[in-house]
């Protein structure tokens, strides 16, 4: 199958670090075969989740549209607190089935290696029913950036990330959406309707 693999950038900084590599992490995916959408949510600006509003706003379509199309996500954060942005956990909010049987590869932007940031998408993810990669990537500014051009190293570890997902990605993705349709006693066959 051709993975189409969605990219959420949630930082709100100009020239990101976290949007940098997660763009990049695209691009490397569709030399493998992938299809991708970025959905920066700095461009993007999703209103503050209320379960009780109408949610009928052009932004909240157009997410919706993206993250329906999608087969797998990258989900890439700065690290604040500890955590991720506010703009990526609102992002999530707005989700649940719709996350199911997907993929997810992380990337955090942290001078501390992201790891309780990574460690928080990836309870939400669960929470939802979702695959993560067991690892992800970090970046740290300071030393996989030079003059504002990613290191060699960084790309490697971005490579790794995209091919990754790319193989995994489709693997699970594809048994998700053979069980959807079977009668067999599978969780993927509780999404039936929601697909
Ligand atoms: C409100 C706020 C909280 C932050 N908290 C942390 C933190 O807990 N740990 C950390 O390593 N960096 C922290 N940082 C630094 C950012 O994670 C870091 O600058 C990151 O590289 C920014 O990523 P970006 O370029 O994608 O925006 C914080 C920055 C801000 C603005």
């Amino acid at each position: 199958m051709t993975l189409r693999i969605l990219g959420i950038g949630s930082s709100l900084r100009n020239n990101a670090s976290s949007t940098i590599a997660l763009s990049a992490t695209l691009e490397i995916a569709r030399k493998h075969g992938a299809e991708t959408r970025l959905l920066d949510l700095k461009q993007t600006r999703l209103p503050l989740y209320d379960p009780t509003e109408n949610q009928s706003a052009f932004e909240i379509k157009k997410v919706k549209d993206d993250v329906a199309w999608s087969d797998a996500l990258i989900l890439s954060t700065p690290d604040y607190h500890g955590s991720m942005s506010g703009a990526m956990k609102n992002f999530l909010d707005y989700f649940w089935a719709e996350f199911a049987g997907k993929t997810f590869g992380y990337i955090c932007a942290s001078h501390e290696k992201g790891l309780t940031a990574m460690d928080q998408m990836r309870t939400a993810v669960r929470q939802c029913y979702g695959w993560s990669m067991p690892y992800g990537v970090s970046i740290s500014d300071s030393d996989d950036f030079t003059d504002g051009k990613m290191t060699s190293k960084l790309e490697y570890r971005l490579e790794m990330l995209a091919r990754d997902l790319v193989v995994y990605g489709a693997i699970l993705r594809q048994q998700f959406v053979n069980d959807m349709g079977s009668s067999d006693n599978t969780f993927a066959s509780r999404y039936k309707k929601q697909s």
